[in-house]
């Protein structure tokens, strides 16, 4: 068997460069560890850049995504009980699109299936070989057999915990890493959004989120610590909690119900640079890792898809790496840009157990910075927005 990019994972990222590479006319195979409906089942993120919406729409995947995604021109930031807007539009021009990463993948795995593309589900013990020769090779096992695959290059979108990055060698690495004292509680409601826009929420208990999937789906956050479980909390405990957390009008105007999922989710800040050894290429969050506040996972998987994606047609189209060769520095330029937002939104927003009086003083008087300053908001609106690539 042989293929020109053997592409690793089939989360957003694997999945949108397999679709650019194929419309390209590139020959691909994706491997994915999971069955396809424990993929669709990952509830994740649910905030798009307008450089992420243009590569889905350019894969040919944005029909329902244009059709049912809801346009936020901005959003709240709540401290002190009290509610202020960043207005993205008027500071930036710009705005964000509402659609589920969910929904994403479900869109992109249709078009995938349409295109006739190969996906193999379920193929265990994938094993990356020869990357510093001109014929790399895959290895899996799928239904108690073996395969092997020779390609030109490999990709691996394979996440955190995938084999990609652990299979280059220690030395060739430097990896930079943060671990934040606390997680993200998620659950999903079918229940209409207590706003029309996301608030973000800064609570002497802790942050919270309100965020949404539709007009009749909402999605909301509590800071937790790092020791809780999911099932320890009840529905009825997770209200309560948000409700404490929430200024009154938002409390008036939440509908609360039984949850469709609930999770937490650690935070975390990690970079692993370089991006490639030989023709292993790194791409989204198994090359880095944002803290979730400032909602630039998914967009970050996207944008290094978009800066690969034009290097591997720019090879086979003109037979140059050097969009190859600057996919690393290109990519890591944009990754720390959001690494510094993710942070800087992570530690402006929630309580950081072991703070000082100092340290939480200053975090107030940043925020009242922020609401007064334009310099400030526009700042964070165009990190939000996304800066361009
Ligand atoms: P992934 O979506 O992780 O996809 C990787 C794929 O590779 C998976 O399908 C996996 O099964 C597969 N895989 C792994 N190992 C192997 C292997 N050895 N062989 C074959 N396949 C393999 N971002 C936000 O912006 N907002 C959020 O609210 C948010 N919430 C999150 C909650 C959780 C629990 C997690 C883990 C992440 C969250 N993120 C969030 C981050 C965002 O979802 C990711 O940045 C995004 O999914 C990255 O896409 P990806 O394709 O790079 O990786
Ligand atoms: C969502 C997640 C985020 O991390 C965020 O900053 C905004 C929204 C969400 O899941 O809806």
């Amino acid at each position: 068997m042989r293929t020109q990019v053997v592409i690793i994972g089939s989360g957003p990222a694997g999945l949108l460069l397999g679709q650019l590479l194929h419309r390209a006319g590139i020959d691909t195979i994706i491997l994915e560890q999971k069955p396809k409906d424990y993929v669709l089942g990952r509830i994740r993120a649910g905030v798009l850049e307008q450089g992420t919406v243009a590569l889905v729409e350019e894969a040919g995947a944005g029909v329902r995504m244009r059709h049912e995604g809801l346009v936020h021109d901005g959003t709240e930031i709540a401290f002190g009980g009290v509610r202020h807007r960043i207005d993205f539009q008027r500071l930036t021009g710009k705005s964000v699109l509402i659609y589920g990463q969910t929904e994403v993948t479900r869109d992109l795995m249709d078009v995938r299936e349409a295109s006739a593309a190969p996906t193999v589900y379920e193929a265990l013990d994938v094993s990356i070989h020869d990357v510093q020769t001109e014929n790399p090779k895959v290895r899996w096992c799928a239904d108690g057999k073996k395969f092997e695959i020779g390609c030109d290059y490999i990709v691996g979108c394979d996440g955190f915990h995938g084999v990609s990055r652990q299979t280059i060698p220690e030395n060739e690495l430097r990896t930079y890493e943060r671990i934040y004292p606390f997680g993200w509680l998620g659950i999903l409601v079918e229940k209409p959004p207590v706003s029309d826009e996301l608030i973000y929420v800064n609570h002497e208990r802790g942050f919270a989120l309100c965020s949404m999937r539709s007009m009749t789906r909402s999605r909301y956050y509590l800071q937790c610590s790092l020791d809780e479980h999911s099932e320890d909390w009840t529905d009825d405990k997770f209200w309560e909690e948000l409700t404490r957390r929430l200024d009154p009008e938002a409390v008036k105007k939440l509908q609360t119900g039984p949850s469709i999922e609930k999770s937490i989710a650690p935070l975390r800040s990690f970079v692993a640079e370089p991006m490639r050894f030989g023709r292993l290429f790194l791409a989204g969050d198994a090359a880095h890792i944002v803290p979730p506040t400032g909602a630039k996972g998914l967009n970050l998987a996207a944008s290094d898809v978009g800066y690969l994606s034009r290097a591997l047609i720019e090879r086979y189209k003109t037979n140059s790496d050097l969009g190859l060769d600057a996919y690393s520095q290109r990519a890591l330029a944009r990754i720390w840009k959001a690494e510094r937002f993710s942070w800087q939104m992570t530690n402006l927003l929630h309580l950081v157990p072991g703070a000082s009086g100092f340290d939480q003083k200053v975090q107030g008087a940043e925020l009242e910075y922020l609401f007064k300053s334009t310099a400030a908001q526009t700042a964070l609106a165009e990190n939000y927005v996304g800066l361009p690539y």
